[in-house]
């Protein structure tokens, strides 16, 4: 069929031929107006963006996406290889929630939330995975001071009012694949809220909304309060993160037994001095115990299936 512009063309062309004064440009084609909708659609709801000081961020020690090749940024590359390849389904088996990974501690101090932020940092230099870090320690909440911001909405807040939708809460940042959810709006009964049923809803939700997306989970510690002990309940993996040289061991033993329901557990030796060789002033260790729990066998098995 001709269109309407080539007939309009070719009739532009006989005129010409015939001697008229026609314009070069033919006159403009009106459009329709669009027609106006009854009820105009609210905009979506956007995330609030933040800004991280990376280079103040980079002198506390966390590795950021610009880092130059550092012992931290290589100790983490160990660390998050295994928790990515399980949090995508591509591990030896299947892990239910594999892309929910809390990182928690026998007691307090002993560098979640240090472990937390650079995990997520280092997985959001990841070409294929986005992450989401979550301040689930909603008692005493230190992301957010860590990472030079101020507290805000967040967490709590999502737990106690369905209507809210995450992106309401969740802040991006000028770290192109990392976003952050704050604990939220202090509240007394935070213990509860993270029991609650509206928590593991949000908590499937969040599992299931964005497949390609790991959640990062910094925790209280395991033997102070149950808040981590009822969070692992849901998790597909954990990080227990060992004071190297002060965490007893039978705390640590402790610890992973009040854990047990979690398919994945992984050791982490933080200021381990051993492994420190410059560069930055602690070293992280992969203590193994991935698949903890198992026998050596299974647990070699498992390393080399890896
Ligand atoms: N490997 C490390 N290198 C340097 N500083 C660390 C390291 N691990 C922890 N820290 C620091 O030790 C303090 C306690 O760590 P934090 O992550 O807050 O512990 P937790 O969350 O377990 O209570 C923080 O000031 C943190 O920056
Ligand atoms: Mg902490």
């Amino acid at each position: 069929m001709t269109s309407l512009i080539e007939k309009a063309t070719r009739r532009l062309e006989q005129l010409r031929q015939a001697g008229a004064d026609v314009p070069d440009m033919p006159a403009p084609i009106k459009v329709a107006p669009a027609p106006v909708e009854a009820t105009p659609k609210l905009p979506p709801i956007q995330s609030r963006l933040v800004e991280l000081d990376l280079e103040l961020l980079e002198r506390n020690g966390i590795i950021i996406p610009s880092s130059p090749r550092s012992q931290l940024a290589d100790q983490f590359r160990v660390i998050k290889r295994p928790l990515i390849k399980n949090a995508m389904g591509k591990g030896a088996s299947e892990i239910v929630s594999g892309n929910l990974l809390m990182v928690t501690s026998a007691l307090p101090g002993e560098g979640k939330t240090f472990t937390s932020i650079n995990l997520a940092m280092s997985i959001a230099s990841e070409l294929d995975n986005t992450v989401m870090l979550v301040d689930a320690d909603v008692a005493r909440p230190s992301i957010m001071r860590m990472l030079g911001l101020p507290q805000g909405p967040g967490l709590l807040d999502l737990v106690l009012d369905d209507s809210k939708d995450l992106s309401e809460v969740l802040l991006k940042t000028n770290v192109d694949k990392l976003t952050i959810l704050p604990s939220g709006t202090p509240h007394p009964r935070a213990t509860e809220l993270l029991a609650s049923d509206a928590m593991t809803r949000l908590l499937e939700e969040m599992a299931s909304r964005y497949p390609d997306r790991i959640i990062v989970f910094d925790s209280p510690p395991l033997l102070i309060t149950t808040e981590s002990r009822v969070l692992a309940t849901h998790m597909g993996q954990i990080v227990v993160v060992v004071h190297a040289g002060k965490t007893l061991q039978s705390e640590v033993k402790q610890a992973i037994d009040t854990i047990d329901s979690c398919p994945v557990k992984m050791l982490v030796l933080n200021r381990s001095s051993s492994l420190f060789k410059g560069g930055y002033g602690y070293g992280y260790g992969y203590a193994g115990g991935y698949g903890y729990g198992q026998s050596q066998g299974q647990e070699q098995e498992q390393e080399q299936a890896a």
